[in-house]
Order: C-alpha cells, then structure tokens, then sequence
C-alpha cells in the first residue's frame, strides 16, 4: 500500500483531536466479518451501480475501516486505485492495517469531512459511499463535493438507511437511549441522524440540486443476523456512534440498564434460526454529466 496518504486531522498545539467515530473505530472494525456478511448483497449491487471495474480510479467516502474499500481494490485490480477518506483518523488507521493484511498496495487514505472534502477536479471514475452520507448534516455539501472529484460522466453510488417502518431496530436503539439519557425523542428524519436520508424523495433531490443526472433510487433488504438480541446490541455498544453518543454521559450502571433494556425490547426480532434485525436500505446511482 502506498503510504503517502494526506492526514489532515484537526490538531492544536498539545492536543489531538478524538472524533466521535474514533471512539467506534475498534468495535467496528471487531465485528467486520458480521458487517461483510450483513451488507455482502448491498455492496456488490452499489459497485456494480457505480461501475466499478478493472482500472479505475475509485473515491470511497467514509470509507470506515475499509471493508467495501478492500472489495473495491480488488475489482478494480493493480491497475486501479481506491483512495477511502473519512472523518476519523483511527477508523481509516484500520483500514490501512486491513488493506497491508489482504496484500492490497492500490488503496490510499486520506482523512477528511465528506462535506469539505476538497478533491475538486480530481477526476475519478467513480465515487462510492456505504452507510456514512446520513451522518452529514449538510448531505448537499457532501453530494457537491463527490460530484467536483468526478470525471465528467463519473458514476455515482452510495447507500443509506431507509425509512424508519423498514429499520425498526434503529428507532428502538435511538428512543430507549434517549429516554434512559431524559432527552426528548428526535425526529427521525432530523439532518445527520441514522435515517436522515430515508424521507422519501429526499436523497434524489439532492443529488439533483447537487448536479447529477441520471438518478435512480432503489431500496434493498439487509436483514441482520445474530445469535440473540444481544449480540446485536453488543456491537452497538461499542460501534453504533450515535446511541454510544447519548448514553456516554450517564454513569456505568445506567449505561448497563439502557443496553440491558434494548436487548429485552429487540428480543421481539427472534426467530428459531436465531435473532434477525430487519434493515432495508436504499441505494442510489447517478451519474455526473458529460
Ligand atoms: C457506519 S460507519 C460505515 C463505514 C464503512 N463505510 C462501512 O460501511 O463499513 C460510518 C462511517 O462514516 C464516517 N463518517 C461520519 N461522518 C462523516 C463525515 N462527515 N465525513 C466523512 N466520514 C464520516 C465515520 O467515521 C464512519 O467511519
């Protein structure tokens, strides 16, 4: 892997910047075999929707600890490149460590906020994004700047969660942490929240406002399969950045009765064959005009 990777964390004299997403960095990154087999299918058809193939230059954007990265590397070959960004400098140190692993030298890493991105006229054939544009609050800023690192006639793809009534397991994580946290319920739809994207209608405006064409939207399921609730919530607990965000103010015994309290709730999802946590996503495809 090359390493001359631009780091552009945020740092004072003394102080390291520690993002939020740091702080899931290592659970993420445990439970990477659980997060392959859950988004397998999805992944495959948001490559296939950028047109990802032998050669090309590929922008990941939060790139997390670099699954869909290394999936990326592979397809577009020895010949092609991948640079993942993200905001977190520990999630994206993972990913180089996974990239090394598996023997991939096509992947470069660069830390940086999809919204600020800066990769103006870098000219990539594509530009992907698994599970990380609803965290942004300014999802336009985020699009406009994907679209200014693409080649004319680049390809676009990301996938987001969906509506709350296809993602009820989120909607329980996110109203038991703020009821145990005594914070008032948040709109789901609220900007930078895990279903922000979800409304209807929403994602493909901004892509339009933000200047692609040829937009298509379509929703996939990604059921999630534990052995119990608790599993589930176990990897919440240590990779889930919004909930572990509510709760971190409340002493350990609190924290323990919020988990404690979702497992219960989510035992509803048990099947003879184990816990499956219903998700659906929605994939879009543009493109960035000639
Ligand atoms: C749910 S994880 C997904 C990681 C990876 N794409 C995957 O699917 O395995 C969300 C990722 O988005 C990143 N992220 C959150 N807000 C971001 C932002 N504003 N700009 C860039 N990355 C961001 C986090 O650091 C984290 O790595």
């Amino acid at each position: 892997m090359n390493t001359s990777r631009t780091e552009a964390a945020p740092q004072a004299a003394n102080v390291v910047f520690i993002h939020p997403w740091d702080k899931a960095a290592a659970g993420w990154n445990s439970h990477a075999a659980a997060i392959h087999e859950w988004l397998a299918e999805a992944t495959a058809a948001m490559l296939g929707a950028a047109r990802i193939g032998p050669g090309a230059r590929v922008l990941d954007i939060a790139a997390g600890s670099g699954d869909q990265t290394l999936a990326i590397a592979r397809c577009v070959g020895a010949h092609g490149h991948v640079l993942a960004t993200d905001v977190s400098a520990a999630i994206l140190a993972l990913a180089r460590d996974n990239a090394r692993a598996a023997d991939l030298h096509n992947i470069d890493t660069r830390v940086a906020d999809a919204q600020t991105l800066g990769l103006e006229g870098a000219g990539f054939d594509a530009a992907v994004s698994r599970l990380g544009l609803m965290f942004c609050e300014a999802p336009l800023d985020a699009l406009r700047e994907a679209r200014a690192a693409l080649k004319p006639g680049g390809r676009f793809s990301a996938l987001v969660f969906s509506q709350p009534q296809h993602n009820p397991c989120l909607g329980v994580l996110m109203n038991t942490a703020l009821r145990h946290a005594g914070l008032p319920p948040r709109s789901p739809y609220a900007p930078g929240a895990l279903m922000s994207l979800g409304e209807p209608g929403l994602l493909a405006r901004l892509l339009h406002t933000a200047g692609f064409s040829g937009i298509e939207m379509r929703t996939i399921a990604a059921p999630f399969h534990w052995p119990t609730s608790r599993d589930y919530v176990d990897f919440v607990r240590t990779s889930g950045t919004p909930i572990m965000e509510i709760l971190a103010p409340l002493p350990a015994a609190a924290q323990r009765a919020a988990w404690d309290d979702m497992a219960a709730q989510l035992k509803v999802f048990d099947t003879p064959g184990g816990w499956v946590g219903p998700n659906e996503l929605l994939l879009c495809a543009a493109a960035c005009p000639l």
